[in-house]
């Protein structure tokens, strides 16, 4: 039995076998600061904070919290800011970017935390305490893009529940997803999954479970559900499923005997972000869950969005999801 308690702390351990370097922009949040604290006093991660130091630090001490450990970097700093405007003059040169313009961009602290993973500079980025989430990942989309076999980023909520962590996708980020994206979500929510020690039995969600229902909506999913299996054999998949046969052995035994997924489904792969977002927040604010995300997929290197209603507690988890997507991305 897996507790939210339990896997909480399982995430914090496991990023800190790694240790990798994420930066934070919201230098000027407060609960960036007491997150990083944490973070720094258990060792997790090594960190970079953007603002004015002398404005953080004091700041972090009037809080009475030791942030000693962290850099703090300007996002006007001279030297980076003229070599990231470069950098990105040249990925967005096909947009017709000039360097003045991008010498203006690369001082926004997301395009600014951004082009330091891109760089190497750091290993992930966390932000969106006080930015949306448009704002967040824009520039990772536009700079970090996706990783060669997958067409579009989406995101996955970990519900932790009492007793066991189930995966959600997309809850966030792509709001009516063709059958080839719905297919990508599933194969890239199964690799997440696995990254954070869920093993994938992937359900793909519909009002229909096998010929049950029909409809266009139906229709899209039993096309993404036949492109997850030509691409992964392997990957145990069913679809269309309604969420009780997926979820309940009772409902699968009759409404789907025989199926290695229905009724012990971990991975639920919803039709549109519609059902995707209510459907998480429905379970989180009804059942008690603890939802932990949304965990952004599909990038080269891993940037993740925070809620503005963020927790402490949500950035330190953010922050070591984070470090554990980086260091599974090295792994490949
Ligand atoms: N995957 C990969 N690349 C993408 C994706 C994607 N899913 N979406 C956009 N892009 C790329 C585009 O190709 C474009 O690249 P280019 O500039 O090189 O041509 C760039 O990103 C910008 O694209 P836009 O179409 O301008 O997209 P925009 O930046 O406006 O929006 C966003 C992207 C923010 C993800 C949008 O899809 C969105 O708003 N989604 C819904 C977010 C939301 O409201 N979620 C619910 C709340 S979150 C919650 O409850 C936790």
């Amino acid at each position: 039995v897996v507790t939210p308690l339990m896997f909480e702390y399982t995430l914090l351990e496991r990023a800190r076998q790694n240790r990798k370097h994420i930066v934070l922009p919201e230098g000027d949040d407060d609960r960036i600061l007491r997150a990083a604290a944490t973070l720094l006093a258990r060792d997790v991660v090594e960190l970079t904070i953007l603002g004015e130091e002398f404005e953080v630090r004091s700041r972090a001490i009037g809080l009475g919290l030791d942030i000693s450990k962290a850099h703090v970097l300007s996002p006007f700093d001279d030297v980076l800011r003229l070599k990231f405007a470069e950098a990105y003059v040249k990925l967005r040169a096909h947009k017709g970017v000039t360097l003045e313009q991008a010498r203006d961009v690369v001082t926004d602290v997301s395009y600014f935390g951004t082009m330091m993973v891109q760089l190497g500079l750091a290993d992930g980025m966390v932000s969106g305490a006080g930015h949306t989430t448009a704002h967040t990942i824009r520039p990772g989309l536009q700079i970090i893009k996706t990783r060669p076999d997958v067409s579009v980023v989406s995101s996955v909520f970990l519900m932790a529940l009492a007793d066991r962590v189930l995966v959600y996708g997309d809850c966030a980020v792509i709001p009516d997803p063709t059958a080839e994206q719905l297919a990508d979500i599933a194969i890239s929510a199964s690799e997440t999954a696995r990254q954070f020690g869920i093993d994938p039995r992937v359900a793909m969600l519909s009002y229909s479970t096998g010929e049950s229902g029909e409809g266009a909506d139906v229709e899209k999913v039993r096309a993404a559900t036949a492109l997850v299996r030509a691409r992964r054999p392997d990957l145990p998949v069913e679809g269309p499923i309604q969420y009780d046969a997926a979820a309940d052995a009772a409902v699968a035994a009759t409404k789907m005997p025989g199926s290695a997924v229905a009724g012990r489904a971990t991975v639920f792969i919803f039709p549109d972000l519609n059902t995707g977002n209510n459907t998480y927040k429905a379970v989180q604010r009804s059942a008690g869950a603890v939802a932990i995300g949304p965990v952004l997929q599909g990038l080269r290197k891993p940037v993740n969005d925070l809620s503005r209603g963020a927790l402490v507690q949500d950035i330190v988890n953010t922050v070591a999801i984070t470090a554990i997507q980086a260091a599974a991305l090295s792994d490949e």
